[in-house]
């Protein structure tokens, strides 16, 4: 069917018959809500690189949770900030550390409010690595076993979902073992299967205090580069037992995002990035740009390429401009 016979703008002549035919809508429930639980008492402070977003102390998470119930938004994905850090990543998976204390406290406010915990060493190393360092080199066995002791503790704690970022080799089955054998096997994994070694994660590290302090992190995250790749990490992942994957960064990879939607009849989560979220905000900052057109446009992509969920620091003002 050709013009003159077929017209596409019949069907975009008013709103009620754009939304019709609307192909994909985003909606409250798809969104996890990132936030940066940090050691002290009455501690809320603003991000610089990241306005709109705080690192909050434990004592300062009843308004914060409140809020993001009330928004109907049905999940939070948790960092932690640790007073102290060591070359053993011992505030990971201490029973007393920051996020298992974090999942406690929000389970006391609202305990329908999904806890999924990023699991990691990065922000616990005193070298900012996500695995245990040797001679400048991050070992990969070695570090199985502290990121399945984080995952069982993360559990041990309320932890709804354990989601592990690290991009160790085997962590997934690591993690699994771990949980089942601590009687956990109902407590689900979201992996970051295809996560890239990006320099969007910039804001990130000064949210989250987990700037490598030597080199970078390419020797475990995967280069921008692949998408092959992509596709077998994510086998790997779900083969050792993930029940959610995640591709990260989103914007810059809706085409990742897109290919493992095509081949995984899995759960498929998108991370919209630090560096994704600032971008908006210093451009809508200066005036350039419309921050609600395009950060919903940029979710509504995420969405369009094939995520089911999508984890992002816009996640409060998208559930209140879903409202109105
Ligand atoms: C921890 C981790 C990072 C992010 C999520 N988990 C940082 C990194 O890998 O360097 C990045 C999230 C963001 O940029 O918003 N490994």
């Amino acid at each position: 069917m050709y013009f003159p016979i077929y017209r596409p703008r019949r069907l975009r002549k008013t709103e009620a018959m754009r939304a019709l035919v609307r192909e994909t809508s985003l909606t409250v429930n798809d969104l996890i809500y990132p936030l940066f639980i940090t050691y002290g008492k009455n501690v809320k402070k603003e991000i610089p690189s990241m306005p709109g977003q705080f690192q909050l102390s434990i004592d300062k998470l009843d308004a914060e949770i409140e809020e993001i119930s009330n928004l109907g938004i049905p999940a939070v994905i948790l960092f932690g900030l640790p007073e102290t850090k060591d070359s053993g990543a011992s505030g990971a998976f201490a029973e007393d550390g920051i996020v298992q204390e974090a999942i406690r406290a929000i389970k006391k406010i609202n305990i329908d409010l999904i806890v999924v915990t990023d699991v990691c060493l990065c922000e616990y190393m005193d070298h900012g690595h996500c695995g245990v360092a040797r001679d400048g080199k991050i070992l990969n066995d070695l570090s199985l076993e502290l990121l399945a002791k984080t995952g069982l503790s993360h559990a041990e704690a309320g932890a709804d979902i354990v989601a592990p970022s690290d991009m160790m080799d085997g962590r997934v089955s690591a993690i699994r073992a771990q949980l089942d054998a601590g009687g956990f096997s109902d407590t689900p994994i979201m992996s970051y299967a295809a996560k890239y070694a990006s320099s969007f994660y910039g804001p990130f590290r000064d949210a989250a205090d987990s700037a490598p302090t030597f080199g970078d992190r390419r020797a475990y995250q995967m280069d921008p580069s692949n998408v092959m790749e992509a596709l077998r990490e994510t086998s790997l992942d779900v083969e050792e037992g993930a029940d959610i994957i995640m591709v990260k960064p989103a914007l810059s990879y809706l085409d990742v995002i897109a290919t493992v939607r095509a081949e995984f009849d899995y759960p498929l989560a998108a991370y919209n990035v630090s560096g994704e979220y600032s971008i908006i905000k210093a451009a809508a900052e200066k005036g350039w740009i419309d921050e609600r057109k395009v950060a919903m446009e940029v979710l509504t992509s995420i969405k369009r390429a094939g995520a089911d969920i999508i984890l992002t620091y816009h996640a409060k003002d998208a559930a209140k401009w879903l409202k109105e």
